[in-house]
């Protein structure tokens, strides 16, 4: 490895990145796709970049994977200047777009074998490097057959095989699940916590499923309109909402349950809705006896008491002020998935696979 590359924790900074495209035929002011992001992914961690559709997620990957030239701003990957150092960042990092890139006419291993040519390997040493992703996608079985004949997900799993082939120990995800049913959702979720586990890996990936993001990722940054607006855990973010709401329901004519609750230790606020109560506190599930002893006590019944955790979609609607919309699939994407690089920009060149041609 070259001296250059920076043992800091720190593998993919961005600094005050900004994107902005062009103004299109109908006139207009361009598009801020990026407007100022920074953020630090940490060495061996599932990094989610998430954002609903529109809000700056392949703009940004195209910009750290070298594709795309920023505006202003700098990003680093492995401590490469990703404008200035473009084919080391390129030779150090995998990439599976958003968009299919197999080709459905040849076979799987097929597809390998000319992703493994292009970064130079001699025969001797492509196929064994090619089982070796296909087993860790599992797809082994199936390596003879034409991509044409393959699922959706088995295809994904191909191009994430394909970013493997030269071992990088980067990899940039571009919305990896996107229209893949639950069940193969998981199967790459695992597949992706593999990389992490096994081979210390660090994983890039954008995404619009909440729910993804959560469960999936070690941390996140939430994109909306080309800004960040939180950074952190899955967990920091949905303590940053207050903790649990513990929802409680009592008989009809039963006594005022307020003060009761209000005085638990660890009950930190009591909201009155519609026919019952809300009870914040950090951790709802360790408070619920409590309540339901405190009622009794007290002679009130209790009908109903549910815990609620916050979810990404609260923290998103608090920071934001909007709902999260999910229900996009990239309609406004760019047929091929890449975006061209603003016409003033110093451009950097695609690697000839992916150059969109
Ligand atoms: N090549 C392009 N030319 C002009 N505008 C673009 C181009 N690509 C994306 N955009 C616009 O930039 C914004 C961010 O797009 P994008 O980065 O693709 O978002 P995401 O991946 O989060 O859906 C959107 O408003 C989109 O319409
Ligand atoms: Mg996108």
């Amino acid at each position: 490895m070259s001296s250059t590359v920076s043992d800091s924790a720190d593998v993919i900074r961005a600094d005050d990145l900004r994107v902005v495209y062009p103004a299109g035929k109908r006139g207009g002011t361009g598009t801020r796709a990026v407007d100022g992001v920074t953020f630090r992914v940490r060495r061996g961690e599932i990094f989610g970049f998430l954002g609903p559709n529109g809000a700056g997620k392949t703009t940004t990957i195209s910009v750290l994977t070298t594709l795309l030239a920023p505006s202003s701003g700098r990003a680093t990957v492995a401590g490469l200047d990703t404008t200035v150092s473009a084919p080391e960042v390129r030779r150090r990092i995998g990439l599976v777009f958003q968009s299919s890139t197999a080709d459905s006419e040849l076979t799987g291993r097929e597809n390998l074998t000319l992703e493994a040519g292009l970064y130079g390997f001699s025969p001797a040493e492509i196929a064994p490097r090619i089982e070796e992703v296909l087993r860790r996608v599992e797809l082994s079985a199936v390596a003879d057959r034409l991509v044409s004949t393959y699922s959706g997900g088995m295809r994904r799993r191909l191009e994430l095989a394909a970013g493997l082939i030269h071992d990088p120990k980067i990899v940039f995800l571009d919305e990896p699940t996107l229209g893949l049913d639950p069940q193969g959702r998981a199967g790459f979720w695992r597949y992706i916590r593999d990389l992490r586990d096994t081979e210390g890996i660090t994983v890039f990936l954008t995404t619009h499923y909440l729910e993804e993001a959560d469960q999936l990722c070690d941390r996140i940054a939430i994109i909306d309109h080309g800004q960040i607006i939180a950074t952190g855990s899955p967990g920091e973010l949905k303590d940053r909402m207050g903790g649990d709401t513990l929802s409680v329901r009592t008989a009809p004519g039963a006594g005022d349950l307020e003060p009761v609750v209000r005085a638990i230790p660890g009950i930190t606020a009591v909201l009155r809705e519609d026919g019952g109560y809300r009870l914040k506190c950090a951790r709802g599930d360790a408070l619920v006896s409590k309540v339901v002893l405190a009622a009794q006590t007290a002679g009130i019944s209790i009908e109903q008491l549910a815990v609620h955790k916050p979810s990404l979609d609260e923290v998103f609607l608090e920071l934001t002020g909007h709902a999260y919309r999910e229900e996009g699939t990239g309609a406004d994407e760019p047929a091929d998935g890449t975006v061209p690089p603003p016409a003033a920009s110093p451009t950097a060149t695609a690697p000839a696979k992916h150059g969109g041609a």
